[in-house]
């Protein structure tokens, strides 16, 4: 029975995985910020399957982080997948991305599974090998505007991941990226929107909106369109946990597949011309859309 750890399970893809992996018969560590965990207290699923352990993890929090793993050393004397999951998003122009918010943005998506990474290896060395998930996102290969925060903690996760799979291979660990697309779920509403978009309060932002808006415009259409959902991804996940020789890079949906394609196989200024392209059309048709376009929050855009 493998020992799997995975951070942010109280929701969304963590959640679905968690489900996915007791049901193949695994014993999991769901944690989740203390603030969420009663989301998961008294969860009908987790009563059929006992083999769990429900825990508070803020991966931020470098003492919350050893706390878990000595506990799981102590308890379990191993562990064997770790699944990185835990993410937030921020929505903001680069030009105006305060400090915080680029700082907040690496903490949880980049520098905080590093350090899980970390301090994980010496317990999956004793256990004679393990499995790293990083969940990425086709934002691991490509950004598009308001989304270069994001965009780049999944680049850098992607970067380490990939220098990983290979310093870890001479200990049996393997490493394996998780890359979806579009996801059939309301996560996107939980972006947080840069203060300076938000409030508004510089001339460029209204064009900044504007292009905030297109997004969100592409974001929503797309997740109403696509039919792939967090148990699609769990499942992917899944798989790949049971594969020997497991890729690096798993892409999970259509549109990721699609990106990554024209990514390695478009000369570089073709694909960057066909994306402004789209982009171009698909801000024309947001900007038609809008009669009296105000500056400041998407919400009084959309609506
Ligand atoms: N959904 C998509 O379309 C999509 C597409 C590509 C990639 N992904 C990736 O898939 C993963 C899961 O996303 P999701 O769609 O399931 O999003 P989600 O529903 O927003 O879930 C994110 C999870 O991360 C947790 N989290 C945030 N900050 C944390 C912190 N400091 N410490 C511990 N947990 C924290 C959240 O916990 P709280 O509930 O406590 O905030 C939540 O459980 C992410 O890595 C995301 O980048 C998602």
């Amino acid at each position: 029975m493998r020992v799997v750890l995975i951070t942010g399970a109280s929701t969304g893809i963590g959640l679905a995985t968690a489900k996915e992996l007791l049901k193949r018969g695994d014993f999991v560590i769901l944690t989740a910020r203390k603030e969420s965990l009663n989301r998961l207290a008294g969860a009908d699923f987790l009563k059929k399957y006992p083999r769990h352990w429900i825990r508070p993890l803020d991966v931020r929090e470098a003492q919350e982080r050893n706390e878990l793993l000595q506990m799981v050393d102590m308890e379990h004397g191993r562990l064997d997948v770790l699944i990185n999951n835990a993410a937030v998003i921020y929505r903001a122009p680069i030009e105006f991305a305060y400090d915080f918010e680029c700082k907040e943005q690496m903490n949880v998506n980049f520098h905080a599974p590093l350090e899980l990474i970390k301090a994980s290896l010496p317990l999956m060395r004793k256990s004679g090998g393990g499995h790293i998930i990083n969940v990425s996102s086709a934002a691991g290969f490509m950004a598009v505007p308001t989304m270069g925060l994001y965009a780049a903690s999944k680049h850098a996760l992607e970067a380490a991941s990939e220098a990983l799979f290979h310093e870890l291979a001479e200990w049996n660990i393997k490493i394996s990226l998780i890359e979806p697309g579009f996801i059939s779920s309301d996560s996107y509403l939980k972006a947080r929107l840069s203060l300076a978009l938000d409030r508004g309060f510089h001339p460029q932002t209204r064009n900044y909106s504007m292009q905030s808006n297109m997004i969100t415009c592409l974001i929503e259409r797309a997740t109403r369109l696509t039919n792939a959902s967090n148990e699609d991804v769990a499942n992917q996940i899944a798989k790949v946990l049971n594969l020997k020789h497991p890729p690096l890079r798993s892409l999970v949906t259509l549109d990721a597949k699609v990106f990554s394609f024209l990514r390695r196989f478009l000369p570089g200024r073709i694909y960057d011309r066909l994306l402004a392209v789209c982009l171009r059309s698909l801000r024309s048709q947001v900007e038609a859309s809008l009669t009296a376009p105000l500056p400041g929050r998407m919400d009084d855009l959309r609506s």
